[in-house]
C-alpha cells in the first residue's frame, strides 16, 4: 500500500523539490496550497488552506502517516510576521497531526539560523518553533532539519550572487574570513525522502550542508568562481553602513508595493554573522545520507 505524506510549502522553492523526491519514492502526497490548484498527477492531492486555518490543516493531514512541514515565512519587516507563521502556524499543524491519530512522523524544516536566535526575527522564530514542537510532539516522532543556505533550480535569493560570481564580480557581505556554507536543493530533498524511509533516532536538530569541510570564506568563493569561469573575480566588500541603507530602502519600497521585504536590518545581522559553517555528521550517521553536490560542482554544471 502506498504511504501518504502531508506536505506544506509545496508551492515554494524547496517544497517543490521535496514533492518530486517523495513521488519518485512512491509516496502519495497531500499538499497544502493557499490558492486553488488542479492536480495533473494522481499521486498529488491539493488541499486548499493555510497554516492559520485549522480546519484545512485537519483536512491536509487526514490519512497521512507522515507530515513534512516546509512552509515558512522567510521575509518580513516585523517580528510578529515570523512568529505567526513559523511558531503559531507550526503548532497548529502539529496539533492537527496529533488529533488525526494517524501521524507517526513529523519533519520540521527549520534553518541553521535557529542556532543563533539572537541574530534575527526569522532565526528566533525557527528556534522557538523547534522548542515548542518538541514539547507538543507527544508520541509523534519529530525530526528537525536545520539546512544552511539552500540554492538550486527555482531559487531567487542566491541565484543573483552566483550569477554575478560567474560574471566576475563577488559582493562580499560581512568580514572576509566569515565561514559560509551552502546546500543544493536536490540533496536536501533527498535527505527528507531518506528520513521518511529509514528509522530516525533523535528529535534533536540536524544540520545540513554540502559537506565541504569548514565551509567557504569569501576568498574561497572568489577562487572557485575564477576557476569555473577561467578568469579573475573581483571581490567587492560592501560596508555595513551601506548594507543598512540598502536594507532600509528595500524595507520602504516593499511597503509601497505591499510585499514583505527579504533584506531588512534584522536580516543583515544574520547574513553578516561570522560563522555559518555546519556539519552533516549527526544526520549522516542517523539516516545514512550524504550530499552529492558541492558548490563548485553546481557552479561548473550550472545547477542553480
Ligand atoms: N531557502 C533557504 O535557503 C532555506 C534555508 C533554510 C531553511 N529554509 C526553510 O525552508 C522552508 C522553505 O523555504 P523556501 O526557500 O522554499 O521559501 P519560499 O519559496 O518562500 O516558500 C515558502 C512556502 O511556504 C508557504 N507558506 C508561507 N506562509 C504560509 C502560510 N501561512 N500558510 C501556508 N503556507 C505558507 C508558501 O506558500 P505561498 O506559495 O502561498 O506563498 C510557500 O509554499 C522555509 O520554512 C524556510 O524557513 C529555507
Amino acid at each position: 500500500m502506498t504511504k501518504t505524506v502531508a506536505v506544506t510549502g509545496v508551492t515554494g522553492f524547496i517544497g517543490r523539490h521535496i514533492v518530486d523526491n517523495l513521488l519518485s519514492r512512491g509516496f502519495t502526497v497531500r499538499a497544502l496550497t493557499r490558492r486553488a490548484r488542479r492536480s495533473s498527477n494522481n499521486n498529488v492531492v491539493w488541499v486548499q488552506g493555510a497554516l492559520e486555518d485549522k480546519k484545512s490543516l485537519s483536512e491536509l493531514v487526514r490519512d497521512a502517516e507522515y507530515v513534512v512541514h516546509c512552509a515558512g515565512q522567510v521575509r518580513g519587516s516585523k517580528e510578529e510576521t515570523f512568529t505567526e507563521c513559523n511558531v503559531t502556524g507550526s503548532l497548529h499543524l502539529m496539533q492537527a497531526a496529533r488529533e488525526s491519530g494517524n501521524c507517526k512522523r513529523f519533519l520540521f524544516m527549520s534553518s541553521l539560523a535557529a542556532r543563533h536566535p539572537e541574530l534575527s526575527w526569522y532565526a528566533n522564530s525557527k528556534h522557538v518553533a523547534e522548542q515548542k514542537l518538541i514539547m507538543a510532539a507527544a508520541n509523534i516522532s519529530l525530526g528537525i532539519f536545520r539546512p544552511t543556505a539552500v540554492y538550486g533550480p527555482g531559487d531567487k535569493e542566491l541565484k543573483p550572487l552566483f550569477s554575478w560570481l560567474l560574471r566576475g564580480v563577488l559582493p562580499q557581505l560581512g568580514a572576509p574570513d566569515s565561514q559560509l556554507s551552502f546546500l543544493h536543493v536536490s540533496d536536501l530533498a533527498e535527505a527528507v525522502g531518506q528520513w521518511l524511509t529509514v528509522s530516525p533516532s533523535h528529535n534533536h536538530p540536524y544540520e545540513l550542508c554540502d559537506g565541504v569541510a569548514g565551509g567557504y570564506n569569501w576568498t574561497r568563493l572568489q577562487e572557485i568562481g575564477s576557476a569555473v569561469r577561467h578568469a579573475p573575480v573581483r571581490l567587492i566588500g560592501i560596508p555595513l553602513p551601506l548594507l543598512k541603507i540598502i536594507a532600509d530602502i528595500s524595507t520602504l519600497s516593499s511597503r509601497l508595493v505591499r510585499q514583505e521585504p527579504m533584506l531588512t536590518r534584522s536580516k543583515i545581522r544574520e547574513l553578516t554573522h561570522s560563522d555559518w559553517s555546519a556539519s552533516n555528521n549527526d544526520l549522516s550517521n542517523s539516516i545514512n545520507w550524504f550530499p552529492k553536490i558541492s558548490l563548485e560542482h553546481a557552479l561548473r554544471d550550472r545547477l542553480f
